[in-house]
């Protein structure tokens, strides 16, 4: 895509999703009711996303022949997940006009140079060493204190990847226990609680901002989200100004989410960045019933050339995953008075594995 050649869709068009799960699955939904269609390329027969698409491309993200034509096919091509291949993204750009433009990737596929990029736009991360041996953990761990949390680079999602390293751990075992050989090491951020900012940026430049979200994890699993954060609306503010900033300056379309700690201080609580997802997120999913639009509608406008619409939240949400056997109670969920019950459509329902989520919209 080009400045002189931006990306306007008309109803009837097709966009290209790349990844199968269930934010794919919820962007196709997004966009049928706008009356564009959806193809989806995913690697895995059971993709919970090609059960609502007409058209769909099984087959491995390396396999460039199936690309070529999945590009033939699509108008535009998005992603549901941060670690699409380079090569992947490359193949398709040279074809179609990929949004958010791939190489946002790099940054965000890296959680090393993700808070380089975050500390370079003056926003406040953990502290954070770059660790590629015992000796170099060794130093960062001296520099930085402990606790600290060792993560993985690339490739981490739901607390894979990680390990909390504490006063008196032999820090050899811990390296060798990650299997890794590029992490990062942050220090141990003794938040107050977690928040996320779900924001969209249009073609034109323009950022919408969801409601803060307030998000409780349990065996780094996200469980329940509530909308609005109980927090201060200055401390809002700035999660809102610091998720525009990001979204600005990777020169951003579509829907993004920004992690944040806050952070108890004697003036006051702060905040601190502690991801970026270049994706819809699943601390968005109460936006489907708690808001006059969705986030995975905002992607859609965004990467279609549309204007995004102003977000109007219904009231006080929470939205609950329905994580592994959690699922089982959907029968129960589907009786209980204002309950939305969201199924994923997944066969089986493995430990840790996002089945479905439920919303409950109380008024304000
Ligand atoms: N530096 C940190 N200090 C304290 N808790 C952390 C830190 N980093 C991560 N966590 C906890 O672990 C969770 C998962 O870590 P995160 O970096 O978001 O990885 P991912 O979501 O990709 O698994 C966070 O939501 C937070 O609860
Ligand atoms: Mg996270």
């Amino acid at each position: 895509m080009t400045a002189s050649n931006p990306v306007k869709l008309k109803p009837g068009d097709t966009i290209g999703i790349l990844g199968g799960g269930q934010l794919g699955r919820m962007l196709a939904m997004a966009a049928g009711r706008l009356g564009l269609r959806c193809q989806v390329f995913s690697p895995d027969p059971d993709s919970p996303a090609f059960d609502v698409v007409q058209n769909a491309t099984c087959a491995e993200y390396a396999d460039v022949e199936a690309l070529e034509l999945f590009a033939g096919d699509v108008d535009v091509v998005t992603y549901e997940f941060e670690n699409v291949p380079a090569a992947t993204a490359m193949t398709l750009a040279a074809r179609r006009p990929v949004l958010p433009n791939h190489k946002i990737l790099e940054t965000t596929q890296d959680r090393l140079a993700e808070k380089d990029f975050v500390t370079g736009l003056g926003i406040a991360t953990a502290r954070y060493a770059d660790v590629s041996s015992v000796a170099s953990l060794r130093a960062g761990a001296a520099a930085i204190g402990l606790p600290a949390v060792l993560k993985t680079r690339r490739f981490g999602y739901d607390g894979k990847g990680q390990a909390i390293i504490r006063e008196g751990d032999d820090p050899a075992a811990v390296w060798a226990d990650l299997e890794t050989r590029s992490a990062i090491l942050e220090g141990f951020v003794p938040f107050e609680r977690e928040i996320s900012v779900i924001a969209a940026r249009g073609a034109d430049g323009t950022v919408e901002c969801f409601d803060v979200t307030e998000n409780k994890h349990g065996d780094h699993i996200l469980r329940v989200s509530h909308a609005p954060a109980a927090i201060p609306e200055s401390l809002a503010a700035q999660a809102r100004d610091i998720a525009t900033r990001i979204a600005t300056a990777l020169n951003y379309i579509g829907v993004l989410a920004v992690e944040m700690f806050v952070v108890p201080g004697r003036d006051g609580p702060t905040l601190m960045v502690n991801e970026i997802a270049p994706r819809v997120h699943n601390s968005g999913h109460w936006t489907l019933d708690g808001a006059s639009v969705s986030q995975f509608e905002q992607h859609i406008r965004a990467i279609a050339g549309w204007p995004l619409a102003k977000a109007i939240r219904h009231g006080q949400v929470t939205m609950t995953n329905l994580i592994g056997d959690d699922v089982l109670g959907y029968e129960t969920w589907l009786t209980v008075p204002g309950a939305t019950v969201h199924l994923y459509g997944k066969a089986v329902a493995r430990p840790g594995r996002k089945m479905g989520h439920v919303t409950e919209v109380k008024p304000d």
